[in-house]
């Protein structure tokens, strides 16, 4: 990821509060106009990181529920539960596994790169199956292609589907599958860094 990828969001709210996205402001603020435009009831972010994302959501769609996942809390829980309202859930874990694979780590090992030895995948895919209104999934976890791939077939027709890193990490030929039954939201530019689709089909 290139070094001008970062910003701060600020607060709109909180004078002390600024917060680490890993997107561009510019991206940032269009993931904010496909929400203004396509108006999701949920919000489901891939790939919280430290929550920058997140907050300039939140603070922009104050009403809008965001379910947001990653393998660990950057922030906090006390800083979360100051600046974020009951609408915003995180969880932590591993999104891409499944509980009943079995776990390939080598006997004695101590597992430690997560935050905790929760499987996620099964929580993304029961949200996304079960939330009644319009979902924007959003994925921008390690591995987006791996993401898109898992978690798009779970969407309804209606759904916008998004990803980070597009021709960067995330090219047409590995999502092939990923975006069957899906169109590219009118008018978006080709090379923008952040691809979104909706679901037609
Ligand atoms: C590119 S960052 C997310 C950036 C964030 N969306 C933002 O704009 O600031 C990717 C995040 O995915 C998390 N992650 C990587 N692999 C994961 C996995 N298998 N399960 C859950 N989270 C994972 C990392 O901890 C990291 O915070």
């Amino acid at each position: 990821m290139s070094k001008g990828s970062h910003y701060d969001y600020k607060s709109r709210r909180f004078e002390d509060v600024s917060i680490r996205t890993q997107h561009t402001k510019i991206m940032a603020s269009k993931i904010l106009s496909v929400i203004k435009n396509q108006n999701p009831k949920i919000f489901v972010e891939l790939g919280t990181f430290q929550g920058g994302i997140t907050l300039a959501v939140h603070e922009k769609f104050p009403e809008l529920e965001i379910y947001t996942f990653d393998r660990k809390n950057y922030s906090g829980d006390e800083i979360r539960k100051r600046i974020f309202g009951n609408n915003v859930h995180f969880f932590y874990g591993d999104i891409l596994r499944l509980s009943q694979e079995e776990k390939k780590l080598p006997e004695g090992k101590k597992k430690t790169y997560f935050e905790n030895d929760i499987d996620q995948a099964e929580t993304v895919i029961e949200i996304l199956r079960n939330e009644q209104g319009k979902i924007l999934l959003y994925c921008d976890n390690g591995k987006k292609v791996d993401e898109i791939n898992m978690f798009s077939k779970y969407l309804k027709i209606g759904d916008i589907l998004g990803c980070h890193d597009w021709l960067a990490e995330v090219f047409p030929e590995l999502i092939v599958e990923g975006i069957k039954g899906f169109k590219v939201l009118e008018g978006w530019p080709e090379n923008d860094l952040s691809r979104f689709w909706i679901k037609v089909r």
